[in-house]
């Protein structure tokens, strides 16, 4: 006699129908938000993936409820919407935190520092990958790299970058974040709980005052390049060596030590640097669109 994969609890990802249902004022609310995403769209179908941004919105990550939601309104079956809501890292299959924190671990960001802020953050919290503390406010994940790397080591908090953090001023950001305390991302816009950024993801404006035109610039490492093809001297490349401070290799010598707000990239610049460590705030700079 042969068993079934849940007469052996092996789950095969696929959700239990049926799904419980929406009460009826947020289905209708859900159905209003579908037709305007929908709309944009020539081909229905292609709003699929706004349209789970949609329903993690709703519950703070995507339920079954959400992809038979996704299912009616697209007429596709929820074998079809599983599919994608589980290829991609972006749903999140399970409760989670009003903050996702999320480290990079990619080369870069490892090296810079990353590694050492993930392992201290697990013990910090009281979590690993993927899991929220108690409260509900922080749930901690590896993330990829997310084209920030001259600002490395990254951390991003609902998808908003917080540059150049360590593993003091990570500690202080989720000790803020679970405080309610007010944090301030790096650059970009201000930031806001898990549902409301998956609404924004969905195709929603983001109607804060001056979150719109709040806006991050390229870094002056990421501008190196285009001062090269100026014709202007590149920034001498500038090393710590583990015994010392910053070197000049092509000087052979110590360097002058900017002040953060003169400081070419992370790779020289003060470790203790963050928008929310006060005492080197990491904005904006000139260069952009010069
Ligand atoms: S490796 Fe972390 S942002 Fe690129």
């Amino acid at each position: 006699m042969t068993t079934s994969s849940s007469e052996r609890g092996v789950s095969l990802g696929m959700p239990e129908l049926p799904a419980p249902a929406y009460p009826d004022d947020v289905r209708a609310r859900l159905e209003t938000d579908a037709r305007e995403i929908i709309a944009r769209y020539p081909d229905s179908r292609s709003a699929l993936l706004p349209l789970l941004h949609l329903v993690q919105s709703e519950e703070g990550h995507v339920t079954r409820t959400g992809m038979q939601f996704c299912a009616d309104v697209l007429n596709l079956t929820t074998a079809e919407v599983t599919a994608v809501a589980t290829f991609y890292t972006m749903y999140r299959r399970k409760p989670s935190g009003d903050y996702q924190v999320g480290v990079c671990t990619n080369t870069l960001c490892a090296v810079m520092g990353g590694d050492a802020i993930f392992e201290e953050l697990q013990e910090h919290l009281g979590v690993g990958n993927g899991e929220t503390t108690d409260d509900g406010k922080v749930t901690l994940e590896h993330i990829e790299c997310n084209a920030a790397c001259d600002f490395a080591p990254v951390v991003m908090v609902n998808w908003e970058f917080f540059d150049n953090q360590t593993p003091a001023t990570v500690k202080r950001l989720v000790d803020d974040l679970r405080a309610g305390r007010p944090v301030e991302p790096t650059r970009g816009a201000p930031l806001c709980t898990f549902k409301e950024t998956a609404r924004m993801l969905a195709g929603f404006p983001d109607e804060r005052p001056g979150a719109v035109e709040a806006s991050g610039s390229a870094g002056p490492a990421s501008l190196v390049g285009l001062r090269l093809a100026r014709g202007e001297a590149a920034p001498a490349r500038v090393v710590h060596p583990r015994d010392g401070g910053p070197h000049d290799e092509r000087q052979d010598r110590p360097v002058h030590q900017p002040s953060p707000t003169e400081h070419l990239s992370s790779h020289d610049a003060p470790q203790d640097t963050s928008a929310s460590d006060p005492a080197h705030p990491a904005g904006p700079t000139a260069e952009e669109g010069e």
